[in-house]
Formats: structure tokens, sequence, C-alpha cells
């Protein structure tokens, strides 16, 4: 694990300082809470996510701590051991701030609103596993990108390969509700044979969209916000590698920084292990997310992302 992902997962900013307890008498609540809870649940998304259509927007810190108690008390109710300790509770009250689903992502991103998400930052399957491309890419990115506010932005990784940013990019310059700019993330610690005709690839696409009324990047220097960004990817060899699919967490922590500001929602239809919501929430953003396979939603749980 990611030096500063594991400091934030042990309840501790990267300085070291303990994260605040959250404290909800400080804040009003937004709309009645604990229905979001199911809301938020794979049946109300896979029965047609009828429900979450009227998610009401940010949660507030009274929110947290209410859908935390509720979560408590229901995994409490099935018999699950419930840890009630101090730093427990700091990080139950973290990580609902990274909440995943199983669904599918098209039924799960129809029940958001439109204009209703700060970013959308998401990393598809690849064309290597999905045939066609041109098919997948129009099933889910328009109506993906619908639900971004003009205010917000998105990033998409997407694979190296010549047919599938070519399927990228004649959805997205056919739009004209977000800029396009292609960035590029790099890494050299990953091998695995090299083939004889060809270069080997090691980068990935990463489609940056921003809305119209977006406000300025906040990178931290001038190295982060060079569009070619060489990061090594999780690596078993360090043991932070929990699926071959997994991207960087500090590549995730840098973009959240530049385009959110805290209390902004994140979305992630295809988030495996969890790595951009959680990286989210670690920033005080909300992270929401969905996969359809309950083997990497294990791991997303195991990181720290609350699966409902
Ligand atoms: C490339 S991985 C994402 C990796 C992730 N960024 C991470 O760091 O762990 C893509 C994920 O999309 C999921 N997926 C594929 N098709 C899906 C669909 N129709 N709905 C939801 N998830 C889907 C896969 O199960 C896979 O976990």
């Amino acid at each position: 694990m990611h030096d500063k992902e594991q400091t934030q997962r042990n309840g501790m900013t990267e300085e070291g300082q303990s994260r605040p307890a959250t404290d909800g008498a400080q804040a009003e609540g937004t709309g009645n809470v604990i229905d979001i809870v199911p809301r938020l649940g794979a049946q109300a998304a896979l029965s047609g996510a009828g429900d979450l259509r009227t998610y009401p927007g940010p949660f507030s810190e009274t929110d947290i701590v209410r859908i935390a108690r509720e979560i408590k008390r229901r995994k409490a109710a099935e018999g699950a051991k419930v840890r009630v300790d101090t730093l427990a509770a700091q990080r139950m009250t973290a990580h609902l701030r990274a909440i995943g689903t199983n669904a599918d992502a098209v039924t799960w991103l129809n029940g958001f609103s439109d204009a209703s998400v700060d970013l959308l930052f998401t990393d598809p399957p690849y064309s290597t596993y999905i045939e066609p491309i041109e098919a997948f890419v129009d099933s889910w990115l328009l109506s993906a990108l619908s639900k971004v506010k003009d205010t917000g932005s998105a990033y998409i990784f997407i694979g190296a390969y010549p047919r599938e940013i070519a399927a990228y990019l004649n959805v997205l310059l056919g739009q004209t509700a977000f800029t396009v700019q292609t960035l590029v993330w790099s890494y050299k610690n990953t091998l695995g044979p090299a083939p004889s005709h060809s270069y080997k690839n090691n980068y990935q696409m990463v489609l940056f969209l921003r809305g119209k009324n977006a406000p300025r990047l906040q990178p931290a220097n001038l190295l982060e916000q060079f569009s070619s960004q060489e990061m090594r990817a999780p690596d078993g060899r360090l043991k932070d590698r929990f699926h071959s699919w997994q991207k960087p967490y500090k590549i995730a922590d840098m973009f959240v920084r530049h385009s959110t500001t805290q209390g902004d929602i994140v979305i992630d239809p295809f988030m495996c292990t969890g790595t951009f919501i959680l990286a989210a929430a670690d920033l005080g953003r909300i992270g929401l997310g969905c996969d359809n396979d309950d083997e990497v939603l294990k791991t997303a749980e195991e990181r720290g992302c609350i699966i409902v």
C-alpha cells in the first residue's frame, strides 16, 4: 500500500496528525439521510435506480455520522462484530465518503440527476476486454458526462490502443460541453514480455475533460501540471498491488486535488478496487462508485470502501 494511502487508512493525515473526529452537531443534514443508504444500495441500483434520481447532493458531516450509525446498527443486527473504539469510528466516518455498490455502470449512472456531480473519475475496461469498443463507449460515456456539472471535470483512463483512443475521441470531439485534453500516465516498473515487432506499451492515456465553467486547476507545483506523468504502477513486490487493473493511488490523489474541493462529489462507475473513490474520500470529497464484479468489490472493501 502506498505510504500516504497507508497513513490515511490509519485515520491520520500525511503529516501524522490525527484526523479530527466528525462532529455531528456542527452541521445540518441534507434530507432524510437514513434513506440514502438503501438508495445507494445495489438493490435500488439494480431495480432501475428510480430512487437514486432523488439523490439530494453532497452529504454534510451530520449526514455522514448518521449514515455511519445506521450502517453500524445494520451490521450489528446481522450479527457482525462492530468495533466501536474511537479510531474505528473515525475510520468508518472517513470511509463513508467512499461508498461502492454492485451494479452495472449504465444502470447506476441513470440513478444520478443531470449536472449533479463534480468529478467523473474513472477507468473503464480496455478494448482488450471489450468488443466492440465503439459500442461500449457509446453505451456509457455521454450518459456519464451528462451527470457532471458545468463547473466540473472528468478524468478517464483508457488503454494505449489506437482503435480505443479513436473510439473515445470520436465521441468526445462531437460534444461541446467539455474541452478535451489528452494526458499520459507512464510507468516502467511492471515488466513482462516485450513484443518483437512493436514497441512495448508502458503508458495509458488519460482523457481530461473540463466543464465550461470549471475553476482553474489547483496543482501543487508545475511538475504536477505536466501533461505526461511518470509514476510507478502498483507493484506486488512492494505489496501495494491488489489487482492487475489497479491504478496508482498517487495519481488519483493528484487529480482529485487538482479539480475538486472538500465536499465535492466524485463518481467512478468502474471502481474495481476503489482507488479513485478512496483517494477522493481521503481528501474529504464524497466518493461514490460501482462495479459489476463482487470479487473486486471485496478488495475495495478491504481497502476501506463501504460496500452497500
Ligand atoms: C480497469 S478496472 C478499474 C480499476 C480501478 N481504477 C482500480 O484502481 O482498481 C475496470 C473495472 O470495470 C468493471 N466493469 C466492467 N464492465 C462493467 C459494467 N458494465 N458495469 C460496472 N463495472 C464494470 C470491471 O469489473 C473492472 O473492475
